[in-house]
């Protein structure tokens, strides 16, 4: 049974400077996702470093990620996963602080994967086609890399619902969220 979900999406600098916060909130509402609620946000060091907070699991994971990514092209590294992940965090805030974001908070059944699935893979350089890292960029690791700054994918979305939860309160206070209905709502959940 699928669950009603919260996730929190950030269109990031790249994807507010390149003119695509239209286009890519287009992308969750067609699909009958709600925005419950929406906001631009400059974001100081302090919120980016919260947003990306040095969880050990994380930066495990983005450190392994990392490393696969320069393994496949041929790179040895001696580097802990740790070392690299908490290298990745420190070029992330700074990126997120470079300009403005539009945050929002998307509901809808099985929102956390639903949202992952529509935003695609972490590098555009292998997202599919159809996703909006897929079909808006094809920065890659090996890019990123040689300029010594993050992947520029246009947009964070919450990897898991205890992720998107404390996401959402660190971007949004209750009475920034509201309850409403799509029109659409009435015909997904009626009875047979
Ligand atoms: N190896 C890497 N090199 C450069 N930037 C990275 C790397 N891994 C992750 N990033 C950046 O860090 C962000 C957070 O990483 P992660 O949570 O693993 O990805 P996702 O945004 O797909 O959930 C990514 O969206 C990307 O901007
Ligand atoms: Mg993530």
């Amino acid at each position: 049974m699928s669950a009603k979900e919260r996730t929190l999406v950030l269109i990031k600098p790249d994807g507010v400077q390149r003119g695509l916060i239209g286009d890519i909130l287009s992308r969750f509402e067609r699909c009958g996702l709600k925005v419950i609620g929406m906001k631009m946000a400059y974001a100081d060091e302090k919120l980016a470093g919260d947003h990306y907070i040095a969880d050990e699991d994380w930066l495990d994971t983005v450190g392994e990620k990392a490393r696969k990514a320069y393994e496949q092209r041929g790179a040895k590294v001696e580097r802990k996963n740790r070392e690299i992940g908490l290298e990745i965090r420190e070029q992330l805030i700074k990126y997120l602080v470079m300009s403005p974001v539009v945050a929002f908070v998307l509901e809808g059944h099985n929102a956390v994967k639903h949202v992952r699935k529509i935003v695609g893979a972490t590098s555009p350089g292998d997202a599919a086609p159809g996703t909006i890292r897929g079909d808006y960029s094809f920065d890659s690791y090996a890019l990123a890399d040689k300029s010594k700054r993050p992947i520029q994918n246009l947009i964070h979305a919450s990897g898991e619902v205890d992720e998107a939860e404390r996401e959402i309160n660190l971007w949004f206070t209750d009475k920034e969220l509201h309850s409403w209905q799509r029109t659409d709502e009435a015909l997904l959940y009626r009875k047979g």
